[in-house]
């Protein structure tokens, strides 16, 4: 075993990760440095586009993402809930109000983010599916700024549960309670096939498997 672990706490681990990741990694990244100081670990974080882009040039040991790519062959794991949420501020019409019909947030404008985000086009998937279209209101390059912009009453906009820990808690931004949401999304663990793991990304990817979810699950939202 300590031969093992010898093999495992060295090298280089090179990650990348979802920009709505960047709210749970570094919990993760703690536990894990804390077992393996010998590592040295890089992460990068960056939208969905651009992930899909470093899992095509093999640029990266391992990502962490919402959604597997189908450009690109990969190994993908599910590890953790991810569920997607539209948020608006407390003084909004529709806050606290029951059961409402996607068709009614068809009025309202929306915060978006960048083209080559994953919220961005699962938001868009959701509301295609029901045969609506999005009213695009300001669009932001990072998950913080869309958060301040509804905040501020510049549309709703739908992100991450993950995204909204802190002001959920401080009743900056609520939860809207739409039909079909919280949607029901995963985070992936996500390489390309065929790729011979080193024993440090061997560990971590063991790691996320068996105890991303105990560290960092997303809060329960209150009925
Ligand atoms: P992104 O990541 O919106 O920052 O691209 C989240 C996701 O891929 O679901």
């Amino acid at each position: 075993v300590l031969e093992s672990l010898k093999g495992v706490n060295r090298g280089r681990l090179h990650l990348a990760a979802a920009s709505t990741v960047n709210y749970f990694a570094p919990r993760l990244l703690a536990v894990f440095q804390r077992r393996y100081p010998g590592i040295g670990l890089q992460l990068d974080i960056t939208n969905r586009e651009s992930l899909v882009q470093m899992l095509e040039a093999n640029a990266v040991d391992l990502v962490l993402m919402g959604q597997p790519p189908s450009r690109v062959e990969v190994e993908s794991e599910p590890f953790m809930d991810n569920p997607l949420v539209v948020i608006a501020p407390p003084e909004h019409p529709l806050a606290g109000v029951a059961d409402i019909p996607l068709a009614r947030l068809a009025e309202e404008s929306f915060v978006m983010r960048e083209p080559g985000s994953g919220t961005r086009q699962a938001m868009e998937r959701i509301f295609a599916e029901q045969g609506l279209a999005i009213r695009h209101g300001l669009q932001m390059t990072r998950n913080e700024a869309v958060k301040q912009a509804v905040r501020s009453g510049l549309g709703l906009s739908v992100v991450s549960l993950h995204t909204i820990e802190l002001e959920l808690e401080t009743r900056r931004l609520v939860v809207l309670d739409v039909e079909g949401f919280p949607q029901r999304r995963h985070w992936f663990l996500v390489y390309r096939q065929g790729k011979r793991l080193s024993p440090a990304a061997r560990a971590f990817r063991d790691f996320v498997i068996a105890e991303a979810s105990g560290i960092a699950a997303p809060v329960a939202l209150g009925g």
